[in-house]
């Protein structure tokens, strides 16, 4: 069996490799600077855009869609007619945006498809390390409660559904305890030893700010989602238990390991 990851020097990408190649597949890489692609697999250089090259004679692919929107999705995604393909979604995708157009596009090319909708990844806590740093972390919605997911165990998830047999499937992949987001940032303060607190920023500020970064229309829809957890919390699933065999790994952990 030979599998292509996609988003191989990513957060999740790199430990599917590493789960893959411990499993005993062969595993290729489509990457963007072959200079950064990990060790022991085939490298293809390239952009998602154009898989063909990627795809040739794989068996399996590990897929993510680096994008805040869709388009050219049907031609990217075209040379894996027929293939298994295990993409990370979000729970987002039974709502439609991104998540949602791209699972369509892929049933549409194979009937061997797994979805892997999480939460939120508790790496996206990384942007927080600056302010960190000086023990204040500003943002909208400090009451927001996320049940953020280790990237190991999307990853661990991608392996088992790569390897096993998961057609069909969609799981709900979630850390194991829904946490707001003040409580994040105090874990992530015992983990560097700077106790570290939230400052709510106003949401209208926020607003401008995440604009410039992912454009104002998903700006809006990720602000509009992050108030409705401060009543409604993200749900907490045991699919990463069930399909791994153990339990999720807490963001206690996520955050000692990444901030100490
Ligand atoms: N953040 C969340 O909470 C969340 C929630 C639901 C779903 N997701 C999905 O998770 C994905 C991110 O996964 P991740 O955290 O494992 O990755 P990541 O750490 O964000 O890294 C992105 C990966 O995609 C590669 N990449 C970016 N643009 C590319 C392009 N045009 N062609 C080929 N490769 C490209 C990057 O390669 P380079 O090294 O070349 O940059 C890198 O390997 C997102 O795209 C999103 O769809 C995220």
């Amino acid at each position: 069996m030979t599998v292509l990851v996609t988003g191989a020097t990513g957060h999740t990408g790199r430990h599917v490799v590493s789960g893959l190649l411990d499993a005993g597949v062969d595993v290729r890489v489509l990457v963007r600077d072959a200079a950064k692609a990990p060790a022991g697999v085939e490298v293809v250089q390239g952009d998602i855009a154009d898989l063909t090259e990627a795809a040739e004679g794989v068996d399996a692919v590990y897929l993510l869609w680096p994008s805040f929107d869709s388009e050219g999705i049907e031609k990217a995604l075209k040379p894996l007619e027929g293939k298994k393909v295990v993409y990370l979604s979000a729970m987002s995708a039974e709502h439609g945006g991104v998540w949602g157009d791209v699972e369509k596009a892929v049933q549409r090319i194979t009937d061997d498809w797994t979805f892997l909708r999480v939460t939120g990844l508790a790496t996206n806590t990384l942007g927080w390390a600056d302010q960190a740093a000086t023990g204040v972390v500003r943002g909208p919605y400090g009451q927001a409660r996320r049940s953020l997911v280790h990237e190991r165990d999307v990853a661990d998830m991608a392996v088992k559904a790569i390897t096993g047999d998961h057609a069909k499937q969609i799981y709900l992949v979630t850390g194991p305890e829904a946490l707001t987001e003040a409580e994040q940032v105090k874990l992530i303060g015992d983990a560097t030893g700077k106790s570290t607190v939230w400052e709510e920023q106003p949401v209208a500020e926020a607003k401008t700010q995440l604009g410039q970064q992912m454009g104002v229309e998903f700006a809006t829809t990720a602000l509009g989602y992050w108030a409705s957890l401060v009543t409604e919390p993200e749900p907490v699933s045991l699919d990463v238990a069930r399909v791994t065999g153990h339990p999720a790994r807490p963001f206690e952990d996520w955050a000692r390991e990444h901030f100490s």
